[in-house]
């Protein structure tokens, strides 16, 4: 673990050991340049503790450029707990409460919300005692609510740019997507991908979400081993992170990649692999973007649910036609265009 922190780009982590519920705890402050830390908390088990840190830390990265390319002044952080594969809901509570006491008595250098194993539910226990560092709590206990529909708003719509430069139209009548994890976002994702009239497959390695589409809108699974095979036009990674590298991207028989997945790509030269067989990349911090846009927005300055909406939209297409811009006269990725463009938003602030 020493290494990792040792090598790493960003600027601390905060490490806690929670006794009594047997979990760690891992903030991963990765910039302050533009503002405090903000960042999902992500609630997992993993085998083992590096892979935990990792992950704090590279989703960290992840915010960093999130808030860049959407112009919101907030730094990137993480916050990972990595709790035994048996942690009970009483036990898990008590965990929350302290994380919140926990995050509350940094005073603001690391604010956070929902995140993959996380719910505005949870983010209210948390508030208790982290207020008023947390967002995204229920809209009952004066929050925004869960970020998961503005998220797949934000995948949508990035679905849609992908197909308005690959068809000529925006138009998702009849293609075929595959939506690859059925959580939080995937879910609305699929609301919204029926709506318009896609082509849907889904795949979990949860049965009950399947069993539930599979049931209500008669779609079609894929078998978690077979995404990377099978034949779409537009594949949306919505469940954990470095899904493609370089084998699987050599089968992808899809057209483009656009999902709401944090850090989708195992390395940045996965960008070059997949630009290389003309596959589309929608970069991962602009497309799943949309619920933190909306969560800090409604939070912050007081938009209504339709106004987030309208700036999710509006925020990912400038993002993604620059993007295009940038990747076509500078012949870089799609990932590297996006990096180039936060990158940008970063340096061209005043250091403080
Ligand atoms: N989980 C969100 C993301 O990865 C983080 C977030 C949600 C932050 C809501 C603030 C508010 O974008």
């Amino acid at each position: 673990m020493e290494s990792l922190i040792r090598a790493w780009d960003g600027q601390s982590v905060i490490i806690r050991f929670d006794r009594a519920a047997n979990a760690w705890i891992f903030i991963a402050i990765h910039s302050t340049r533009l503002g405090p830390a903000v960042g999902g908390t992500r609630i997992k088990s993993y085998s083992n503790l590096k892979e935990a840190l990792r992950d704090a830390q590279r989703l960290a990265g992840g915010m960093t450029l999130k808030w860049a390319a959407a112009n919101i002044k907030y730094g990137g952080g993480k916050c990972v707990i990595a709790v035994p594969p048996d942690l009970d809901s009483q036990a898990r509570t008590r965990l929350l409460r302290r994380y919140g006491a926990f995050v509350h008595k940094h005073n603001g250098l690391f604010y956070t919300g929902p995140d993959y194993g996380t719910s505005s539910e949870d983010m209210d226990i948390i508030a208790e005692a982290g207020a008023p560092y947390i967002f995204g709590r229920t809209q009952a206990a004066g929050g925004a609510g869960n970020p998961g529909p503005f998220t797949a708003l934000g995948v949508l719509t990035s679905i849609k740019v992908a197909a308005e430069r690959l068809f000529g139209e925006a138009a998702l009548a009849g293609k075929r997507v595959l939506v690859q994890g059925v959580g939080s976002v995937g879910r609305e994702l699929i609301k919204m991908l029926h709506e318009a009239g896609a082509e849907i497959l889904i795949s979990d390695v949860d049965k009950a979400p399947i069993e539930y589409f599979k049931g209500k809108l008669g779609l079609k699974s894929v078998p978690p081993n077979a995404v990377y095979d099978e034949p779409c036009d537009i594949f949306v990674p919505c469940a954990v992170g470095g899904v493609l590298n370089k084998e699987n991207i050599s089968s992808l028989k899809c057209q483009a990649v656009a999902g709401a997945a944090n850090n989708q790509l195992g390395n940045p030269e996965d960008a070059i692999s997949l630009r290389d067989r003309a596959i589309l990349y929608i970069p991962d911090f602009i497309a799943n973007s949309g619920g933190a846009i909306a969560i800090i927005g409604m939070e912050m300055s007081g938009w209504s649910q339709n106004e987030a909406e309208k700036k999710v939209i509006q925020t990912i297409r400038e993002n993604l036609s620059n993007i295009f811009e940038l990747s076509e006269t500078d012949g870089c990725s799609m990932d590297e265009a996006a990096f180039r463009i936060a990158d940008m938003r970063l340096t061209a602030q005043n250091p403080a």
